[in-house]
């Protein structure tokens, strides 16, 4: 239960489960010497309703179906608080301050949504079967540690809005652009957590974000034109140059002994050979790192000379460990935001990538009317119970991602403690964000890729480093999302594997 007291009021919010409803519960005491429940307020999935306890008496008033329960609760209380105590016999003297009220609410409002996570809970057998390809493509006694999936539960604020579109068949066509407040929830979170301010006119609904990469290399340069990628890369990106017909300009990052870096000079060299566009990965898949300002704007450097068109990939923005900061390309200045596509979604952090929904951020009007043109039946439409879950996960999830993060975060410390003691021969530099390890493997001398040595000798499903471009030959990505159990096993399988080789 967790409580909150304002003045002579205290609120309780506890997670319940009654009968088949499940659903928090909002308990409003007058406190001592008082000490009786004024208010009830059950937002459960079924029969929501709410007490009014005057003089003991129990007014029972059942809340509409299909309503957001919680909403209708907290917008009530947050017109009316004091009236309410009132009609349950209490008068707070003196009234309750109005902007402690909303503050109070805030908070009541978050553990509402946001019942406790136990991420140490999840075993194989309750992810699979599955509709997902993480868990299903490799035989069963594979465990799976590849695709950019959690194996956590999904923020209790999403499920209950595809739930209660679901039950209600509330599944027909999305109203889509306007008049959803995705491009206004899009520029405050983005003002919120990067200190960024776009245009929310220049916001646009996608299905997802590497079809925000392909249509933007479609949109802005023609076959054969150069276009800047810094390897290793989430695979796509190499995919959709290829596919698109354009040249790619590999500009590989630079591994000093301690991480990842940008090589300067090769930019240079690399945006000097007819490039038209840079494609950005920032935070950076695979390696986990997130640049620093500095580092920025010597990109950014490059780019204004070269006049380039970049398409900032910013999807792991939000999985950023302790200690770093994700800077928004675009943030960077005018003259860089005029240039930039920021390309973002709530589907990793919030683990809802089969929903497919992503938002891209122009940072000037002819960009974004430029990518348009492409005709809108050619991007295919959104699913409304995407844009719903997006919307749910940043107005109401971030509860929930805070625990994740510290979860991930302790996994990835676990990892290089493990790595270190008990993978000899693996090199890893942990993640500043992302939950992806990319562990080298190249001193190990495998006889085979090790994405085919820990499959065949540990079943373990790691992503081939290969497919990450030529500078990923010879590692593999392991994904820690998951709970410390599964990890615990996936890499004490890869430990006896090697342990096992000679
Ligand atoms: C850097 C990066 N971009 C894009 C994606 C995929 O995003 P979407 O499913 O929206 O295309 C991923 C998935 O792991 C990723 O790591």
């Amino acid at each position: 239960m967790t409580v909150f007291l304002l003045d002579s009021v205290r609120f309780a919010v506890e997670h319940r489960s009654a009968g088949r409803a499940t659903g928090p519960t909002l308990q409003v005491y007058a406190e001592a010497p008082e000490n009786r429940e004024l208010l009830r307020f059950d937002c459960f999935d079924r029969g929501a309703h709410w007490h009014l306890d005057p003089d003991g008496r129990d007014l029972v008033t059942p809340l509409r179906d299909g309503v957001d329960s919680i909403e209708w609760v907290i917008s009530a209380l947050r017109a009316d608080l004091n009236g309410y105590l009132v009609r349950a016999g209490f008068t707070p003297k003196p009234p309750l301050a109005a902007d402690r009220v909303v503050a109070v609410l805030d908070r009541v409002e978050q553990a509402m949504r946001n019942p406790p996570l136990d991420l140490d809970a999840i075993r194989p057998e309750m992810r699979r079967p599955s509709l997902g390809e993480k868990w299903m493509t490799y035989p069963e006694d594979a465990l799976p540690a590849w695709v950019a999936d959690m194996d956590f539960p999904i923020a209790e604020p999403i499920r209950r809005v595809l739930r209660t579109a679901v039950e209600r068949s509330d599944l027909g066509y999305p109203i889509h652009p306007a008049p959803t407040d995705v491009p206004e929830l899009s520029v405050a979170r983005m003002e919120q957590r990067f200190d960024w301010r776009p245009d929310p006119a220049c916001v646009e609904i996608l299905t997802d974000v590497v079809q925000g990469i392909v249509v933007a290399l479609h949109q802005f340069s023609k076959p054969g034109d150069g276009v800047v990628i810094q390897t290793p890369i989430y695979p796509p990106f190499l995919g959709s140059v290829r596919s698109t017909k354009r040249r790619l300009l590999e500009n590989p990052l630079a591994l000093e002994p301690t991480g990842y870096g940008i090589d300067v000079d090769g930019l240079r060299a690399a945006a000097a050979q007819g490039a038209r566009m840079l494609l950005l990965c920032n935070p950076h898949n695979p390696s986990g790192r997130v640049f620093r300002r500095e580092e920025l704007d010597t990109i950014a450097e490059v780019v204004l000379a070269h006049e380039l068109v970049v398409v900032s990939d910013e999807i792991h923005g939000d999985l950023v460990y302790s200690g770093h900061r994700h800077i928004p390309f675009a943030s960077l200045s005018r003259e860089v935001e005029a240039r930039t596509i920021t390309l973002t979604s709530a589907s990793k952090a919030f683990n809802i990538a089969g929903l497919r929904c992503a938002v891209a951020i122009f940072g000037s009007e002819p960009l974004k009317r430029r990518f348009c043109e492409l005709p809108r039946h050619l991007r295919g439409g959104i699913g409304v119970l995407g844009i719903e879950a997006l919307r749910a996960a940043w107005r109401h999830g971030q509860p929930w991602l805070d625990q994740v993060l510290a979860y991930l975060e302790a996994n990835r410390d676990y990892l290089e403690g493990f790595v270190l003691e008990s993978l000899p021969g693996v090199r890893f530099h942990p993640p500043q964000a992302t939950y992806l390890g990319w562990l080298d493997c190249r001193e190990l001398s495998l006889d085979c890729d090790p994405h085919r040595f820990f499959l065949e000798r540990a079943r373990v499903v790691l992503s081939n480093g290969a497919g990450f471009g030529s500078p990923g030959r010879g590692f593999a990505r392991i994904n820690f999302a998951t709970s410390r159990a599964i990890l615990s096993e996936v890499l004490e399988r890869m430990r006896k594997a090697l342990q096992d080789r000679v």
